[in-house]
């Protein structure tokens, strides 16, 4: 397929590492400021991957080559899809919410689009490098914002609270920190099984045990409304830049 890439940053390059690592896309036109804006005629997709304040200025120039019909790809949060078809008439969009470990072909995508098409465009490029949810609705972005894209932030938070909370009950602050860091590790790559949640929890924590006693402890502290007030709160904040 032949893609142009907008902006190789953080995201820009871990798709691009990803194509290239599954042979989805062998050879991305990489368009970053210090290369001309100019599209290829035969490109099928424009990935706009740059700073949602940035994006207006960074697509203007593209208007006059990108083809009629090339989808538009925004992996961008918070900028509506009708803002984008205004700024490139004519060419479908859909907007993609990818996580970065799409680099290692391990990422995790919502996508949503009103054009089948479009859709279909998202999914040849982002099946291979991630998990793909399709949501019902726009809005919904910005929830799977919040439980994708922000979360990895909202676990290594949890992780580094149950660290200064083994601090407090006598390790340094060095082996609480790895100690907390490797049981992250452990919990990701349980996650990478088909396991349900639930029965990953129920793997380490035996009736009676200590771990049955944290977890027990966690909703007595009411983690579930922590975790609402976060997912809220990132929602919130999308909607107000958006
Ligand atoms: N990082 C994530 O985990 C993640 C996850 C999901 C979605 N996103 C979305 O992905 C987008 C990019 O995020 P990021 O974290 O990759 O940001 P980033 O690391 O700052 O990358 C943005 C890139 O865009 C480039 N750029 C800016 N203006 C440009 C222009 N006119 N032409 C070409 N390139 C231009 C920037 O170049 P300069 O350095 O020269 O300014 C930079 O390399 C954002 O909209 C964000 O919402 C990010």
């Amino acid at each position: 397929m032949q893609v142009i890439l907008l902006g190789h940053g953080r995201l820009g390059s871990a798709l691009a590492e990803g194509w290239r690592l599954t042979g989805t896309v062998a050879d991305p036109t990489i368009l970053t400021r210090a290369v001309p804006p100019v599209c290829p005629p035969d490109a099928q997709a424009l990935v706009v991957a740059v700073k949602p304040a940035a994006w207006r200025e960074a697509v203007a120039p593209l208007l006059a080559t990108l083809p009629a019909d090339a989808v538009v790809v925004s992996v961008m949060a918070g900028v509506r899809a009708s803002d984008l078809s205004d700024a490139l008439p004519g060419r479908p969009v859909v907007r993609v919410m990818p996580t970065t470990a799409v680099a290692q072909a391990q990422g995790v995508a919502a996508v949503w689009s009103d054009d089948a098409d479009a859709r279909a465009l998202a999914h040849a490029l982002f099946d291979p490098i991630a998990d793909t949810v399709d949501l019902d609705e726009e809005p919904m972005l910005d929830a799977a914002t919040a439980v994708a894209g922000s979360a990895p932030a909202f676990f290594y938070a949890l992780a580094q609270s149950l660290a200064a909370a083994g601090v407090e009950s006598g390790l340094t602050p060095d082996a609480a920190e790895r100690l907390s860091r490797g049981a992250l590790r452990s919990a990701g790559s349980g996650a990478g099984t088909d396991a349900s949640l639930e029965a990953l929890i129920a793997r380490i924590a035996s009736p009676g045990g200590t771990t049955r006693a944290g977890l027990d402890a966690l909703k007595a502290a009411d983690l579930d409304a922590a975790g609402r007030a976060a997912v809220r709160a990132a929602v919130t904040r999308a909607r107000e830049l958006g």
